[in-house]
């Protein structure tokens, strides 16, 4: 298998250090950076499906979808783009905050630029709950849109800095968790109140986004710093005091002799940003683009923002599909778990690739049922109960393709097969490219439904192929290997050995015995 070669164990170092309390607890903790982030992402979709909260900020979207006829194309029931834009318009802001998120992190720390992120992600809730205008809704979503580009820029690096490198796949797989539970949060909620007969009940749904954000703030505070970023912000004596108490052994020279020397190495590098762009980080920009790209172009978000919406669509009354996105939710965050369990036993390209083929099944499915039914002109006529449990099963399944492999995958991997010295930079791009396809999923799903009609799942099934040969072809696995000899997997590797530089390359750069 292409990219297998690595569990041979090309990699020598095995440093001694145990899932301590405080390893397990700072990652839990940092988590929560995913929960705020799950929260919104499955927030908004429920909330414009609430009728008080389309009349009161968005009349046209209401009177279109009030006044359209059982026999009008119901593909097109939706298509607004100001209703997208509600969605869409924190994918931007968070596109903005991630890249500058890289400098904070660099210089300051991980830590500083989460409590950063809950403080803005708190003002943005704040403002949207007691939203009484248009603006105050998009600039609560513009704020809500900084703190999770901060948030994603530096949680998924801590994590994978402060885990023992045999359990980092899973620890780090805790932050996709937090996202899907706070998804079925978000889901639970906007099925809950959405009842309330006031028809305040999007205040609610809005204004508790609040909560994972004080959980943030108040969790990152008692937070240690990561040893790496200590060392690269040249407090080297604390470095070593923090890794002796994450690992819960005094027995960590090796570790920390290596910490150095990659921070050393890292610091030869003036210019993260135009170091990218050198021919020996070739397969980490790759990465950096193409595995967000990828996740996006899944369609995973269309049902995440959009379920309720594709469940109204296609024939479900107002509760039902409140009620099918909360299932859809809780498989997301069950089988999330599989993965966790799972990842650092089988390894990265195992759930990529099983992962891609169980999505590529269900999309045909899905495509062929709401085809069978809707046909090109959207009109279905009487709809049988076996399509509405086919089209629930079938999304269910999908979900739980997504949510073992390109979900969690999409952020661990990443985060792990960068080189110290690029990290940071290397983690915006991924960041900043996963935001920008989000918000054009969030913008233009609508529209796509119109047009598209069932093909839409087929052009989502297409890229699912395409995702899942690159990885064959072009992922190296990296379970089980510590980051700091991760550059290993790509000198390994058929394709991009041509384009890094060997260790001992490096090492002449880094001259680290000086150094310790
Ligand atoms: C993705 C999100 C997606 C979520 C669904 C995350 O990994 O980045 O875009 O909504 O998974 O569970």
């Amino acid at each position: 298998m292409a990219g297998g070669f690595i569990e041979k164990g090309s990699s020598e170092k095995n440093y001694p250090g145990k899932l301590t309390f405080r390893v397990f607890i700072t990652c839990v903790t940092a988590a929560f950076g995913g929960l705020i982030f799950g929260y919104d992402l499955g927030i908004s979709g429920g909330v414009t499906s609430m009728d008080p909260f389309l009349k009161k900020f968005f009349p046209d979207v209401y009177a279109k979808e009030h006044n359209i006829k059982p026999t009008d194309n119901q593909y097109c029931k939706f298509d607004s783009q100001v209703l997208t834009l509600f969605t869409s318009s924190l994918y931007l802001a968070a596109l903005v905050a991630s890249i500058f998120a890289s400098k904070v992190t660099r210089a300051f720390g991980r830590r500083l630029t989460m409590i950063s992120g809950g403080v803005l992600f708190l003002a943005g809730a704040a403002l949207n709950g007691f939203a009484q205008q248009v603006w105050m809704l998009i600039v609560g979503r513009m704020l809500l849109g900084f703190g999770i580009g901060c948030a994603n820029q530096s949680v998924p690096i801590y994590v994978s800095e402060v885990a023992p490198y045999k359990y980092r796949g899973a620890l780090n797989m805790l932050f996709q968790l937090a996202i899907t539970i706070g998804i079925f949060v978000a889901n639970i909620l906007n099925y809950l109140f959405a009842k309330m007969e006031n028809g305040e009940g999007w205040r609610y749904s809005l204004g508790l986004a609040g909560v994972p954000a004080i959980m943030i703030i108040i969790g990152a505070m008692f937070l240690p710093d990561s040893p790496n970023s200590l060392i690269e912000r040249g407090q080297a004596e604390k470095a070593k005091e923090e890794l002796i108490k994450i690992r819960g052994t005094d027995d960590v020279d090796e570790e920390f002799k290596d910490l150095v020397a990659a921070s050393e190495a890292s610091k030869q590098v003036k210019h993260p940003w135009s170091s990218l762009l050198k021919s020996e980080y070739r397969p980490h920009l790759t990465m950096a683009i193409a595995i967000p790209f990828f996740q996006q172009l899944t369609g995973m978000n269309v049902i995440t923002f959009y379920a309720p919406v594709l469940f109204k669509t296609i024939g479900f009354g107002g509760t039902a599909s409140l009620m099918s996105a909360m299932i859809t939710g809780g498989c997301n965050a069950l089988a999330t778990l599989v993965s966790i369990f799972t990842v650092d036993k089988v390894g990265r390209r195992k759930l990529f690739l099983e992962g891609g083929a169980q999505m590529f099944i269900c999309q045909l499915v899905i495509a062929a049922a709401i085809g069978s039914k809707f046909g090109t002109d959207g009109n279905p006529g009487v709809l049988p109960k076996w399509f509405a449990l086919t089209v629930v099963v079938f999304i269910c399944i999908y979900v739980a393709g997504f949510a073992w492999s390109w979900g969690p995958l999409g952020w661990l991997v990443p985060s792990e097969i960068f080189p110290l010295e690029v990290r940071s930079a290397a983690q915006s791009v991924n960041v900043s490219v996963n935001m920008i396809f989000t918000f054009a999923i969030a913008q233009v799903f609508t529209a796509m439904l119109c047009h598209m009609k069932f093909g839409l799942f087929i052009f989502f099934a297409f890229f699912v192929i395409v995702m899942s040969i690159f990885i064959y072809k072009f992922l190296p696995e990296t379970k089980g290997v510590p980051i700091e000899e991760i550059s290993l997997v790509w000198e390994n590797h058929p394709y991009w050995n041509k384009f890094v530089k060997s260790s001992a390359q490096k090492n002449k750069i880094a001259a680290p015995d000086s150094q310790v």
